[in-house]
């Protein structure tokens, strides 16, 4: 059984005040709606990951996740959060490769195998991010290209390592854009990289790796998504800065 995990992204919305009052409105629904077999995650901006933890302290299925790190364990990198940093301060989570952080800041597949690697040495579990352009959908191996995404970043690992990396798929064009993929679109690409890990790791290990879905996922649309055989929850943006819709896609099974 793969777990089912629903994960907000916050990205850079929300004031200190503002964070309180979602994750403890997010704290309060899971606690009574969400069921203990679906892990609830909130990606805060870095500087309320620990306050957020506070506020959901002793719910097992709710925890918190950085949107970054940095590669580097320590060092003069001003502004930089490092991966034993986020484990001492309690961190269990950490987006990576998000196609904000590749577009914006270059990130590059080699960069992200690093930090990966810093992930997984300090215990954080990686939510890696892989998708493609809209103009790399519209060409020829739209398929390849995201599949090339988790061979340069992951396939370094072990298979032991690797089965602890959650993989999200997450169609740059359908990002913020209210253009969701189908969910034979969204089937269609989980499935392929389920056959690629599987090439690479053997059937067991690809069938026991959670991929989620992320592009324009609601309120409306979970339920959809969340019944193709090969998606295993969502990574949610906007829809995630509101607590009654977060929860919705969060009993979306
Ligand atoms: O990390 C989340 C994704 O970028 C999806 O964002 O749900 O606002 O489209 P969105």
């Amino acid at each position: 059984m793969r777990k089912k995990i629903v994960a907000g992204n916050w990205k850079m919305n929300k004031t200190a005040q503002e964070a309180f009052v979602l994750a403890t409105e997010v704290a309060e629904l899971v606690k009574s709606s969400v069921s203990a077999d679906v892990q609830v995650i909130m990606s805060t901006p870095a500087l309320y990951l620990t306050g957020v933890n506070q506020v959901i302290e002793g719910i097992p299925n709710l925890a918190v996740a950085a949107q970054n790190c940095h590669e580097k364990a320590s060092g003069a990198y001003t502004g930089e959060i490092s991966a034993p940093m986020l484990a001492s301060a309690g961190v269990q989570y950490v987006i990576l490769g998000h196609s904000e952080r590749r577009q914006y800041f270059a990130e590059t597949n080699e960069q992200l195998a690093a930090k990966t690697d810093a992930a997984l040495a300090n215990g954080l579990t990686p939510l890696f991010c892989c998708g493609e352009s809209l103009e790399t959908r519209e060409g020829a191996d739209f398929l390849g290209h995201v599949a090339q995404q988790l061979t340069e970043s992951l396939f370094h690992l072990s298979a032991e390592e690797f089965s602890k990396v959650v993989i999200a798929y997450e169609p740059i064009w359908a990002i913020g854009t209210g253009l969701t993929a189908s969910s034979d679109q969204a089937q269609e690409m989980h499935a392929f990289l389920r056959a690629h890990i599987a090439k690479k790791y053997g059937q067991s290990v690809a069938d026991s790796i959670s991929i989620l879905y992320g592009g324009s996922c609601n309120a409306k649309n979970a339920k959809e998504l969340f019944a193709c055989p090969d998606v295993d929850g969502g990574l949610i943006g906007g829809a995630s800065l509101v607590a009654a819709d977060f929860i919705t896609i969060a009993t979306s099974y």
